[in-house]
């Protein structure tokens, strides 16, 4: 079976690589080709210091490149007989990728979203095939993490449950049943505690006194806020303003914090800043 990915940005490459690694062939598209080449230097990079680390071969890099392919045109999901959607976090953005993705796949293909939050039904509500439409949830960084979470919108049928599940654990990936809520199990729980910790540095406390409390009192292997800085400030802001708004919850309420450094284009370790500062 082939794959297409969605996306070629953090989660769509790593979920591309991942399939990838698991012996799909994959192909990855990304309407914003600067996208793709960014993900095929970084994907290069990685797989450069594996070689020199002695954890993946020559051979092996090498086949593994064979089966992923990129591609700027949506149209070439043809053939796919499943499709992961990775683009950003916006529902109008992905409503409107399903309805092109409806159109250009095969009627049997199944489509599936790595949405950290957003409403499946609602996405599947955008295509002609909505008993064909899940989430899937992968982990930043997708080839490492061993999870992904798995989330049956309401027209879900048990069919393309169990065709996806078993893709999933194919690709070497322990899988937990989530409900269709904001956040689903993971962020549900990890986000308000990252935006816990951000409170905590609006009121005075000193970053890297609150991530060595969780990284040595709670044996987490990242501290709450170098965690927000590694997935991204925005990212995690707006899983949390999706809790807020999903739940109608004020226990949810976003810190003003990290609205701010959103603002001020502090986003973490892809722009150089976040809680801390990055060559
Ligand atoms: N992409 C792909 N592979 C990566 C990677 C990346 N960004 N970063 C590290 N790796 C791989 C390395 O290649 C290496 O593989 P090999 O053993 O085959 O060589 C392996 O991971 C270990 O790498 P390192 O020794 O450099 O790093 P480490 O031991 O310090 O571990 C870590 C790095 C796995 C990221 C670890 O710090 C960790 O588990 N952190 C917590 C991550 C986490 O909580 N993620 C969830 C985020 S929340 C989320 O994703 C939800 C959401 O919706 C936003």
């Amino acid at each position: 079976m082939k794959v297409a990915v969605i996306g070629a940005g953090l989660m769509g490459s790593g979920i591309a690589q991942t399939c990838a690694q698991a012996g799909y062939e994959v192909k990855n598209i990304d309407v914003f080709e600067p996208a793709i080449e960014k993900a095929k230097v970084n994907i290069e990079k990685l797989f450069a210091k594996k070689v020199a680390k002695g954890s993946m071969t020559e051979a092996q890099k090498n086949e593994i490149f064979e089966r992923m392919t990129y591609s700027s045109n949506m149209e070439d999901v043809r053939g796919a007989g499943i499709i992961i959607e990775a683009v950003p976090e916006k529902i109008e953005l992905k409503k409107s990728v399903f309805k092109q993705l409806d159109k250009a796949a095969d009627p049997e293909t199944i489509i599936v979203s790595n949405t950290s939050g957003l409403s499946i039904s609602e996405m599947a509500a955008a295509t002609m095939r909505p008993h064909k439409v899940m989430g899937v949830h992968f982990f930043y960084p997708a080839p490492v993490m061993k999870l992904a979470e798995l989330i049956r919108g309401i027209a879900t049928d048990d069919d393309t449950y169990s065709k996806v599940r078993g893709f999933v654990i194919s690709i070497k990936k322990t899988v937990v049943d989530a409900p269709e809520y904001p956040g689903f199990i993971v962020n549900r729980i990890l986000v308000p505690m990252q935006n816990e910790a951000a409170f905590m540095v609006m009121e005075g406390c000193k970053p890297e006194d609150v991530d060595n409390a969780m990284k040595l009192g709670a044996n987490h292997p990242m501290g709450p806020l170098e965690l927000t800085d590694f997935v991204g400030i925005d990212v995690m802001l707006a899983t949390m303003t999706g809790l807020y708004n999903g739940f109608h919850d004020s226990k949810y309420r976003p810190c003003p914090l990290l609205e701010t450094m959103v603002k001020a284009g502090h986003l973490g370790r892809k722009t150089g800043q976040g809680f801390y500062k990055y060559d």
